[in-house]
């Protein structure tokens, strides 16, 4: 009794479905990886979120590809799988405060959209003047991402260089 009892329950939780997100988007996962730097130390980092608050990721990169964050775009809005059931969407930062550039966030309020992938690589919003991303070592102790708006003549330090980011499937 006991066994077809637990049975039972098994079925019962399996139709109930998958706990978060992440089961139903598996199959279009992508990482994100730098490339086209100028400083070597900045290709091949992989983009994962940096927990910096109730609901708030930086976009944060490391070199460690099992600690890239799996991501999936849906009409334009590119969302992270942080193993739960909110939907953490990819914003470049708001573009209020007449920047050059701009950090990326991931945050639990949805996202922009405007996004798509091109050759295999994640062009950034078309909300923003989008011109293209940037990879800074910042106060993470770590490089971080950031998106560059266009109509600015922007002065990149030199610890700083112009990526590209690789669609990479799981
Ligand atoms: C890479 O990240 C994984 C998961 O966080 C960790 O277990 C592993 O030790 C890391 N590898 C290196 C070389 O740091
Ligand atoms: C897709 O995105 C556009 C632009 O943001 C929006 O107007 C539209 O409602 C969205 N469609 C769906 C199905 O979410």
């Amino acid at each position: 009794m006991k066994f077809f009892a637990s049975l039972a329950l098994m079925a019962a939780t399996a139709l109930a479905g998958p706990i978060g997100v992440r089961s139903t988007h598996a199959t279009s996962e992508f990482k994100l990886k730098t490339h086209g730097a100028t400083i070597d130390a900045l290709n091949n980092l992989y983009v994962y979120a940096y927990h910096s608050g109730a609901g708030l990721n930086d976009a944060v990169l490391s070199s460690n590809a099992s600690e890239a964050t799996p991501f999936w775009i849906t009409n334009g809005t590119v969302y992270a799988d942080l193993e739960d059931s909110y939907s953490w969407g990819l914003s470049i930062n708001g573009d209020t405060d007449e920047a050059s550039w701009e950090p990326v966030v991931i945050d639990a309020d949805g996202g922009e959209s405007g996004y798509s992938i091109s050759h295999g690589k994640l062009i950034g919003s078309t909300e923003e003047e989008f011109d293209g991303w940037l990879v800074c070592p910042w106060y993470h102790n770590a490089p971080q991402l950031f998106g560059l708006v266009s109509g600015f003549d922007a002065v990149i330090p030199s610890s700083c260089s112009k990526v590209t980011l690789e669609v990479i499937y799981e």
